[in-house]
């Protein structure tokens, strides 16, 4: 059972997600839900069967005389630029001379129904020369197969800094891919519309990335192009950029026919095409002094990027803002190779390379508590951040919430009970073991790329008192349409039933950045108050000069103009007509860039994050030594939320983030053949966490904090990706139950810690 407990204080909102009612009874409409126009056409992709060879022959006579085949589109067909790629142009949309990855595009079937479309890719005949296959990182790099130059980021002095450590030790920690499995697949539908346009509705968390490609690839502006987006059954980073390529397919076949285009991807030719979460194998070598202190941390991370660029340098780029986690460690040298193989591009994924890095700085801990013979959380304690603390980029912790959120989760939770707990069990039971773990987060909020801090909204007030809202963000699951409702009605002091969130979409709010960062609450809520604002001081103004009392002294609150605390009977509804009648602007554009923060890559140096979230989980697991299968007893946690505006999505959020963290660190195996081939490409092979995998009871704490962290919307701090990394420690809880079984396993820091590897530590030695 999911058990969820809040501290003492009342729900602030006891909000659901508006969209919730309309989810569950099947209403919402997602992209493949949208009524079909007249004459639309289905798409459908043939990718490389071959990890990595040369195109000599691509014979599509066969497929063309299928039934109901329409029309099949290769890279000839491209009037603009064969190029998709987003940080640096080294991937086409449809493969020319060379392919890298088994399922890279090489062609685009267009029928007048799917499953024709679907029949004909049997008979295209494509002949590819072999060409050597890379598929392991550490082999990529020493290949100098890079995606781009190495970098590091370096605090003091590392060298001198392992001189003075009383110990020193070194190892190799590795964390598998994962897949992003939105229930939502793949998918955009693409049509005509006048003068050459075209729309494209898209399942995508990155709509200008869309039409900026879009427009890229078809060889016309921007403006021609119209991305629309309602919401996405899921994203979690899979379709920041990924999104990309079923969109222009569909937009490059409308071009040519000028009918409607569909292209929804079947879930394993999703899973077989889309790249993942970046898997990474990293060295550490960790230095302490006598008393416990991390004087000096050195990781070297090998990141697997797959084929293609697409997200992988700002991805290794946030790996390094996370070396050292949630610890302050005076000298540290992180150095980041992004290494190019013959897998799918991987990509974007909740925490973005941020728990890669924080895996393997706990996994160094933990190698040297165990070495020491101590408690891990002896040495996590002692080195967590304080105020102040410098991070090996240069930014200073403020508000730093490491140590109340650790102190308050074992002062509240009784961590020496659930210790005695766990000790006693492991006294009374031969075949049954116990494990608990604490994993302290801290993640930094913002895009590390600074320019991309930035959001618009449109706000109109219609004349009868509703208001529609529009702004970058895309709504993904994660609650941001309620949140963005909540700020607009708290601004106009109106009830949340008068406004709408519009479709995210490309002709309204222009040159977005995607939904991602854990910042689109932070970004696009910002830009909307600013919208708010401008027109609240117009209808201000307004009622100020008919109340004929001074400005400051008018405010809006429910439904009404109040005179300092007095209410009046001056109502919304005959505020906005008057100002309508007065012809005033009932409408605004709303704009926000984050301040602050900036950042040097010449000096690896500078204030990239607006602030950092912080907490800390203590997770217990129980395992069947027999079966080498295990259960979490519970995942207990205190979470800095700042003060949030919304606690049921944000621990929504939390929950939701907290199990995709444990499936990564436990079950779900992404593997690849020597040949590239993946082998968990089906729901058959790939076991993500079910409800029976849930822990018994997850609950969550609101840290309490006086902190006002005004760069966060209405002091509530971004929630989306943090607590996935509480995940982590969840390897850690399992690792100490083997352990406790038998103290001289053999357990590899390797995650996923799958029953097989459990079994095989239970049972062999050093
Ligand atoms: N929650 C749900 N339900 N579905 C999602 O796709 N994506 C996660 C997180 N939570 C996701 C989610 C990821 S990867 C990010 S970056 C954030 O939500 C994005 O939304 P936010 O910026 O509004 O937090
Ligand atoms: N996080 C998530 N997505 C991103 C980032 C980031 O820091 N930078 C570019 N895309
Ligand atoms: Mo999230 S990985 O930033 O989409």
């Amino acid at each position: 059972m999911l058990t969820t407990q809040t501290n003492t204080e009342s729900l602030k909102t006891v909000m659901k997600n508006r969209d919730s009612h309309s989810h569950v009874s099947g209403k919402s409409i997602y992209v493949d839900d949208i009524p079909v126009r007249i004459g639309t056409l289905y798409a459908a992709v043939f990718s490389s069967p071959h990890a990595h060879g040369k195109l000599q022959e691509l014979n599509l006579s066969e497929a063309k005389q299928m039934p109901g085949v329409v029309r099949i589109f290769t890279h000839h067909d491209i009037l603009g630029e064969n190029q998709i790629g987003g940080i640096i142009p080294d991937e086409p949309l449809f493969a020319e001379h060379e392919v890298h990855y088994q399922g890279q595009p090489i062609a685009l079937v267009i029928a007048d129904t799917e499953a024709n479309a679907r029949e004909a890719l049997h008979k295209i005949k494509v002949d590819i020369a072999p060409l050597p296959i890379i598929v392991d990182p550490r082999e990529a790099q020493a290949k100098g197969e890079l995606i781009i130059p190495p970098r590091s980021f370096r605090l003091g002095d590392t060298a001198a800094a392992f001189e003075q450590c009383t110990y020193i030790f070194e190892g190799t920690a590795e964390t598998a891919g994962q897949e992003h499995l939105y229930i939502e697949g793949q998918g955009a539908y693409a049509y005509p519309m006048e003068n050459g346009s075209i729309r494209i509705a898209s399942s995508t968390q990155g709509p200008t990335a869309l039409q900026r490609t879009a427009a890229q690839v078809l060889g016309i502006p921007m403006h021609q192009i119209e991305v629309d987006v309602t919401r996405l059954g899921g994203g979690f980073g899979g379709k920041e950029d990924q999104a990309t390529t079923w969109g222009v397919m569909a937009a490059l076949a409308v071009q040519h026919l000028q009918r409607p285009v569909k292209l929804i991807l079947h879930r394993m030719d999703d899973m077989k095409m889309t790249g993942k979460r970046n898997p990474y194998t990293s060295d550490y070598k960790i230095g302490l002094d006598e008393n416990h202190r991390i004087l000096a941390y050195e990781a070297t991370y090998y990141q697997n990027a797959g084929a293609a660029a697409d997200l992988s340098p700002a991805i290794m780029e946030r790996t390094l803002f996370h070396a050292n986690n949630s610890y302050f460690i005076p000298n540290v040298t992180a150095t980041a190779y992004s290494c190019r193989t013959n897998i799918p591009p991987n990509t974007a994924f909740r925490g973005f390379g941020g728990p890669q890095a924080m895996f393997v700085i706990e996994a160094a801990i933990d190698h040297a508590a165990k070495a020491l013979q101590i408690d891990t959380n002896i040495i996590q304690r002692k080195n967590l951040l304080t105020e102040n603390s410098e991070f090996p980029y240069g930014q200073h912790a403020k508000d730093c919430e490491a140590k109340a959120c650790w102190d308050t989760a074992t002062e509240q939770y009784d961590l020496k009970k659930l210790q005695q707990e766990v000790a006693d069990f492991n006294a009374q039971n031969e075949l049954l073991k116990k494990g608990l773990a604490l994993m302290p987060i801290c993640f930094g909020i913002s895009f590390t790329k600074t320019s991309m801090n930035q959001a618009r909204a449109l706000v109109h007030v219609y004349h009868d008192g509703s208001v529609g809202v529009s702004t970058g963000a895309v709504e993904m699951g994660q609650g941001v349409n309620t949140k963005m409702a909540q700020v607009a009605a708290h601004a106009f002091g109106i009830s949340i039933e008068r406004i709408k969130i519009e479709t995210t979409n490309t002709t309204r709010v222009a040159n977005t950045s995607p939904s991602a960062a854990s910042a689109t609450a932070d970004l696009n809520g910002k830009a909307l108050l600013n919208a708010c604002q401008q027109i609240k001081d117009r209808f201000l103004e307004l009622a100020a000069r008919r109340l004929k009392v001074a400005v400051d002294d008018v405010l809006l609150k429910n439904e009404c103009v109040y005179i300092k605390e007095e209410k009046t009977d001056f109502t919304w509804k005959k505020l906005v007509m008057d100002a309508f009648l007065e012809r005033l602007n009932l409408s605004a554009k709303g704009h926000y860039a984050t301040p602050v923060i900036h950042f040097d890559k010449a000096k690896e140096k500078g204030h990239p994050f607006a602030y950092h979230v912080y907490g800390t989980a203590i997770i217990t697991a129980t395992l069947d030594c027999v079966r080498g299968t295990y259960t979490f007893d519970s995942v207990k946690v205190v979470h800095d939320f700042g003060a949030s505006m919304n606690r049921m999505i944000d621990l929504g959020q939390t929950e939701g983030g907290i199990v995709q963290g444990i499936g990564w660190m436990t079950m779900e195996e992404l593997l690849y053949n020597k040949d590239g081939r993946l082998l968990s490409n089906a729901l058959s092979t790939y076991k993500i966490p079910d409800i029976y995998s849930v822990p018994d009871e997850v609950s969550v704490q609101f840290l309490r904090t006086d902190n006002r962290h005004d760069l966060a919307i209405f002091h509530s701090k971004a929630v989306g990706e943090p607590p996935l990394m509480y995940g982590i420690g969840a390897y850690f809880a399992v690792r100490n139950a083997i352990l406790a079984f038998n103290p001289q396993a053999n357990v590899p820091f390797s995650a996923p810690i799958t029953p097989e590897k459990v079994l095989m530590g239970l049972y062999g030695s050093k």
